[in-house]
């Protein structure tokens, strides 16, 4: 049963860097919280809860205690909210996200209005939208693009995790919409890598593995691409979930990627657990269900 891991797989630059940092932040001392959730995988924040660094979901919680900004970002009025209220902010944003914040912020100077593409819930975009200066418009998908009004000119970004053929596919409408668009492409590498690495790894493969938070955007994203390329795939939070009679041939590939918010030990665990199937009897006691929704 040969195993193959994705080449990138797991954390990326961005989520990196704040969870060093929260690591660090954790045992220093200083009273300290997020605002939010620091990435979305339960078994890093339960881990660093336990050492007193806990979310908190409104800038109103964090009284006087330092606040640790997550890669997400958040718009300049809640940075404002947390200064005035005497709390030290420590800004974690990605320098992705920053760049999209920058593009948002002086595109929208002289009053241009925003078309943001993504999806209108996610934290990213929430406080992208906040930089505009002027009119912001969300979109998720061609027939919301559809809905817009004809327009002289927009600024046209990007979710940093949105897949990038749905938002070619977005731009071909906003084409028929805006006379004068500027769009950007604010999608990073580290997505695009990532979900063209997945999908070319699924089609090769007679099962895959996605590991990763199950309330994380990106590894939702990759577990479709994955399911699109092989239909059995599914995806764990942990090595503790796989299927007892996941890999039920010897002979079978499996292919292992992971979201951008999973730690390098969930991964590993993942990794290991198959490996170690290998070297049991694989004889399946069950037909296993591919779709884990
Ligand atoms: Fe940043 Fe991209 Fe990760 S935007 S947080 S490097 S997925």
């Amino acid at each position: 049963m040969p195993v193959e891991v994705a080449a990138h797989a797991g954390f990326c630059m961005g989520v990196s860097r704040a969870v060093e940092k929260a690591e660090a932040m954790a045992t220093d001392g200083i009273p300290s919280c997020t605002l939010g959730e620091l990435i979305h995988n339960p078994e890093v924040i339960r881990r660093l809860a336990e050492r007193g660094l806990e979310p908190i979901g409104d800038p109103s919680e964090a009284h006087g205690r330092r606040v640790l900004i997550r890669s997400h970002g958040v718009s300049p009025q809640v940075l404002e909210e947390l200064k005035a209220a005497g709390n030290e902010v420590l800004d974690l944003t990605c320098p992705f996200v920053d760049k999209l914040h920058r593009i948002v912020e002086e595109g929208s100077r002289d009053g241009t209005p925003v078309i943001l593409v993504g999806e209108r819930d996610h934290p990213e975009v929430r406080g992208t939208a906040g930089w505009a200066h002027g009119e912001v418009m969300i979109v998720a998908s061609p027939d919301e693009a559809e809905q817009l009004p004809e327009m002289e000119q927009a600024v046209v970004v990007c979710q940093t995790t949105f897949p990038h053929s749905k938002w070619q596919d977005i731009l071909t409408v906003l084409e028929t919409k805006v006379k004068n668009p500027d769009c950007r492409c604010t999608i990073c590498n580290a997505t695009e890598i990532r979900q063209k690495e997945a999908g070319e790894l699924a089609a090769r493969m007679d099962a895959m593995i996605v590991v990763g938070g199950r309330n994380s955007a990106n590894t939702r994203k990759l577990y479709d691409i994955c399911r699109s390329a092989c239909p059995r795939t599914i995806l764990v939070e942990s090595a503790a979930e796989i299927p007892p009679a996941f890999a039920n041939k010897d002979s079978e590939k499996i292919g292992i990627t992971a979201g951008a918010s999973t730690p390098t030990d969930s991964l590993k665990e993942v990794v290991t657990r198959m490996s170690d199937m290998e070297n049991k009897d694989l004889t399946p006691t069950t037909e296993v269900e591919a779709n884990n929704d």
